[in-house]
């Protein structure tokens, strides 16, 4: 590679999406290239020219490894829709514009579903425009809701958090047995998969007996057989612990986080998803007079690199480095996917894969993965996310809490 690369990092943090920043640094290096740019709040930022130089950052191997333990997008992300080309011509001009400034010849995007189009936009340009730049995506999601690939880094990591919270609350939820039963309602994000919700199964072992049921997006939410399957645990249970996903609809396809108010839309024309369990929780305690909780992991579960799988952090770092490999071979439009070659033991390749096929595409969870009654997850489920979550790498403690690195 001759010239200089650039990375960026955009839509929904992950507790892993540095280390494939750190993984693209590393290959990059490896082969010489002169400088590894970051954009600085992704596509968005880099159309006003921001860009970093991470030789200040990750010059040493002890910047890499404070980076794979840094939770956020040490980038900064943004949640940018890179217009349709015709009539936006000045727009993907201003990108090459700038890449050409700084002598960039490959661009790295570490994204979900919305990051994957800006990577196949801009490769289509350069295609329709004979430009030589290229364009590799790096996957990224907690809702492993990308196509082709076996899963998507940053999945495994929020998997933990989650499995490993249920098992705290379930223990918890369960101190007052004497007591009338409690309810408590746990909201995981997800959006439109269930992928992320469905790690709430993962907390089911030889200690814990897991949530007593999920709620998924992928099933229409009927709150009346909802308010039937809560009233009769609660009948023969002393603690209730159900796991929703933020993306619950009903039949007439309203998420639950939205009946009976207005919720905010992104620029990608996703709703602003909140407060669906708090809703039930209220429904559950006005209906049955049980003491109810709510609670919603929120960026907990996004963040928390404290408790990231080391599994993830590695396959982020792989996914990163090898988008540089790709590019060096003369790949664009493209994204790195993981493929699984075995369970046991557990065995993960990678490939790179045409962006056409993966750019807004949302994968959902197998239906032959839903129980029956479509309220908890198969074996089989377990089977696959298991190996995803397996593994920990220590944070680096200073004064008490874990150290980060942060972007002046
Ligand atoms: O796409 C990742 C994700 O974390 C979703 O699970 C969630 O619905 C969404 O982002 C939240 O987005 P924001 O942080 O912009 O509110």
């Amino acid at each position: 590679m001759k010239g200089n690369v650039v990375v960026g990092q955009s839509g929904g943090p992950t507790a892993v999406i540095n280390s494939s920043v750190a993984g693209v640094y590393a290959a990059a290096k490896k082969l010489g290239v002169n400088k590894v740019y970051g954009m600085v709040h992704g596509i968005e930022g880099f159309l006003e020219d921001k860009i970093c130089d991470l030789d200040e950052y990750l010059a040493d191997e002890a910047g890499i490894e404070l980076l794979k333990r840094t939770p956020s997008a040490f980038l900064g992300s943004c949640r940018f829709k890179m217009p349709k080309i015709e009539g936006h011509e000045d727009v993907y001009e201003k990108v090459f514009e700038i890449m050409e400034k700084h002598d960039i010849e490959c661009l790295f995007y570490c994204g979900g579903n919305d990051s994957m189009d800006t990577v196949k936009m801009l490769s289509d340009y350069a295609a329709a425009h004979n430009k030589s730049q290229r364009f590799v995506g790096v996957p990224k999601t907690i809702d492993n809701d990308l196509p082709i690939t076996d899963h998507c880094p940053g999945y495994g990591s929020a998997a933990k958090y989650i499995a490993t919270s249920m098992k705290e609350i379930i223990r918890d939820n369960a101190s007052f047995g004497a007591q009338k039963p409690i309810v408590c309602i746990v909201e995981i994000m997800g959006r439109n998969a269930g992928w992320l919700t469905a790690a709430a199964a993962l907390s089911r072992g030889s200690d814990c007996e897991g949530p007593d049921a999920i709620y998924l997006p992928e099933k229409v939410f009927d709150m009346d057989a909802f308010m039937e399957k809560v009233k009769e645990l609660a009948a023969k249970k002393s603690s209730v612990v159900i796991a929703v996903s933020e993306g619950v609809h009903i039949a007439d396809g309203r998420y639950v986080c939205e009946l009976g108010r207005e919720v905010a839309v992104d620029a990608f024309g996703h709703k602003q998803m909140s407060g669906t369990a708090v809703m039930l929780a209220q429904k559950v305690a006005e209906e049955t007079g049980l003491k109810t909780r709510a609670i919603e992991f929120s960026t907990l579960q996004r963040a928390a690199t404290h408790l990231a799988s080391l599994t993830d952090i590695n396959e982020a770092f792989q996914v990163g480095h090898d988008a540089v490999v790709a590019a060096n071979e003369g790949k664009t439009g493209m994204m790195i996917t993981l493929d699984r070659n075995g369970d046991d033991p557990y065995q993960c390749g990678t490939s790179a894969y045409d962006i056409h096929a993966i750019a807004n595409v949302e994968r959902k969870v197998p239906d032959e993965w839903i129980t029956a009654d479509g309220t908890n997850l198969t074996d089989d489920y377990v089977k696959y996310a298991r190996p995803l979550i397996m593994g920990e790498l220590l944070p680096l403690y200073v004064n008490g809490t874990p150290r980060h690195l942060v972007r002046k």
